[in-house]
């Protein structure tokens, strides 16, 4: 009682707004907080702009080193699936000169001679409407000292040479480059682009928000010209689970970027099982590429360069790998250089940040040199699926049976089974591969429809929902292309297990009686797409010295392996009518015996 009566008195000897502020405790303790809380913000403030003003007195490694892509234009834009319509002259005709207005598309085999594997790459890849293969190197041997270093530096030697000097091919064209030993095609060619372009436009949009953008200036008058994303993925190798043939420190396997699969996408041992099986793909693997002509053309003279320096050891996939490595070591120098560290600080105390693994690392950089390719890759066997390491993971699986695709995800402990229908990309854009080829009016198709080898299933009754489709249930993707770069025993088994079979013959007939010539050449400047490569050909595949080979040429001998119908050679399954002579437009020989060159006049449409 007594201290209360004398704090009272006390009170009362105060000034009274200050009596006020005291008896009102609550505000005090708010504005007490509100200056903390103001002077945290103010520190944070400078803390900030500390961290920045300070990077930004160093160089930036994207001026240091070129960075700039081989062209302004992103191929996750480009017109390739929706060619415009050709310019009308005047008078309502059409152009003499055929000039296709989009895109081309082109396939690369690396091949130097015949096999049954190629042939079956070859097949999957025409039955499905790929544009003719062009064959890279093909003929060539090797005897010297190192010959397996020699065919692997003639290989990407032969990819650069055609890439630089093809006149086939313009620097917007999209390439597509797959081993020619263990390759199999499943899904068609608009398919496997969609994706690519989708998946570019997807990881593009992460890599803004990681890397930001830069001020592009002119070099001599220093004025802004634009601003441009810093980094993109302009072209995508396939993925594999482990880093070889490099070793464990070298920057291919330390600096690249995390696989965008869940942690535990193989389960609880996911990335920690020794032998490497249960890893989510995350190392490039060389084995199938895509990407635009220009693009491609850096990445594959700087390996040329490499390879070349380096002579007994050292292949693509090695070279390849710390291209891909050292790519991503530089984006991240860049981006810890401009980064906010009070951000880094607070990203790695709750433990979400984006920094690459740097440990141990320190590339010796050349001033000047270019590290940025553009380079990404397909995680999710998307486009490309490798089966190193991988052969536990796919299954043919029939989408219209939901019980059993929720079945298999089971039996491989996928974690969130969740019941998967057909991709809606295969439902909307694959056309039905059974229905048969439509000649146009007055067309003689060749070879002619035979009842006895030609029989295919009733479109109305199969597609793509009931047929099995080569499914990585990890990621519960269906792959475009499979790289077979496992087990070779597994290739025949396998090659059975694909839909085409047991109708490969039928279908390959098929894609024979296709369009050809100037009737084709004019329906791609319509739009259609069967005519991807206006070179022309069908039927057979090109070298890279623009020779022509017929299918039956290459493939002679392999039909049983091929084919499995025991229908005899290519060609004669229906008494020859396939042997007899096509022409072009041009009025060279495509196809068949005859002479090389006629008239273009005579070439019946
Ligand atoms: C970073 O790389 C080093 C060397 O390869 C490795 O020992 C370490 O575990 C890695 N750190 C992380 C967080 O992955
Ligand atoms: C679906 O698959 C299950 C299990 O694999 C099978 O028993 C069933 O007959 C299939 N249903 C159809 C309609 O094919
Ligand atoms: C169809 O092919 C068979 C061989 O498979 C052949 O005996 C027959 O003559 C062919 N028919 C025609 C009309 O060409």
């Amino acid at each position: 009682m007594e201290g209360r009566a004398d704090q009272r008195s006390w009170l009362a000897s105060l000034p009274a707004p200050v009596r006020q502020a005291y008896l009102r405790r609550p505000r005090t303790r708010r504005s007490k907080v509100l200056f903390l809380v103001t002077a945290t913000g103010v520190l944070i403030f400078f803390i900030i702009a500390l961290g920045s003003r300070h990077s930004q007195t160093e160089t930036s490694y994207w001026i240091k080193h070129p960075s700039h892509y081989a062209s302004s234009q992103r191929p996750q834009d480009s017109l390739i699936l929706s060619p415009s319509a050709p310019q009308v002259d005047d008078d309502g005709t059409l152009p003499s000169s055929l000039q296709k207005s989009n895109p081309s598309f082109h396939l690369l085999i690396p091949a130097t001679k015949r096999s049954s594997s190629l042939c079956k790459t070859v097949t999957s890849a025409m039955l499905l409407n790929y544009p003719p293969p062009t064959l890279i190197g093909y003929g060539k041997e090797f005897h010297g000292r190192y010959p397996e270093h020699d065919a692997t530096a003639a290989r990407v030697r032969g990819i650069n040479s055609y890439l630089t000097n093809s006149k086939h091919l313009r620097d917007d064209d999209l390439v597509l480059i797959v081993d020619g030993l263990d390759v199999f095609f499943q899904l068609p060619p608009d398919i496997l682009i969609r994706r690519f372009h989708n998946l570019l436009k997807e990881n593009n949009e992460k890599l803004k928000r990681k890397y930001g953008m830069v001020l592009v200036q002119n070099p001599d008058t220093g004025e802004i010209k634009e601003i441009v994303q810093k980094y993109e993925h302009r072209v995508l190798f396939g993925a594999g689970k482990t880093c070889f043939p490099n070793p464990s420190h070298d920057v291919a396997c330390v600096t690249v970027p995390e696989s965008t699969l869940p942690p535990d996408a193989y389960g609880l041992k996911t990335d920690t099982h020794p032998d490497g099986h249960l890893n989510r793909p995350r190392y490039l693997q060389s084995g199938a590429v895509i990407g635009e002509v220009a693009d491609l053309r850096l990445i594959y003279s700087q390996v040329e360069q490499s390879i070349g320096r380096r002579r007994d050891r050292y292949g693509d996939q090695f070279v390849l790998g710390q291209l891909f490595g050292k790519q991503e070591y530089v984006r991240e120098l860049e981006r810890r250089r401009s980064a906010n560290r009070f951000k880094e600080w607070v990203y790695n105390q709750i433990g979400i940040s984006e920094a690459t693994n740097l440990t141990g690392i320190d590339v010796n950089l050349e001033q000047g040199r270019r590290y940025e390719f553009g380079i990404g890759l397909d995680y999710e066997s998307r486009l490309f699926w490798n089966m190193l390491q991988s052969r536990e993971d796919v299954e043919w699986v029939t989408y219209n049976n939901l019980t059993e695709t929720s079945k298999i995800q089971q039996r491989h402990g996928v974690p969130r089974e969740r019941i998967t229908p057909l991709p809606s990309d295969i439902h909307e854009y694959a056309q039905n591969p059974f229905i048969a080829y439509k000649p146009a009016e007055g067309e003689v198709v060749k070879p002619p429809f035979n009842a006895t080898v030609d029989t295919l299933p009733d479109p109305k009754k199969r597609s793509w929902e009931n047929i099995p489709l080569m499914t990585n249930v990890h990621s519960r993707e269906i792959p475009a292309v499979a790289h077979l770069n496992g087990d070779k025993r597994l290739r025949k088994i396998w090659w059975m297990n694909m839909w085409y079979h047991p109708w490969t013959r039928a279908l390959l007939r098929k894609y024979m009686r296709g369009p050809r010539g100037r009737v084709a050449a004019l329906s791609s400047l319509f739009g259609g797409r069967d005519w991807w490569d206006l070179r022309g050909g069908r039927g057979g595949v090109w070298t890279d010295n623009d020779e022509w080979l017929d299918y039956g040429e290459l493939c002679e001998g392999y039909e049983e392996e091929v084919f499995d119908d025991e229908k005899g050679p290519w060609g004669l399954e229906d008494g020859g009518e396939l042997e007899k002579p096509v022409y072009n437009q041009f009025g060279v020989l495509i196809a068949g015996k005859g002479p090389p060159n006629i008239d273009p006049q005579q070439v019946p449409n």
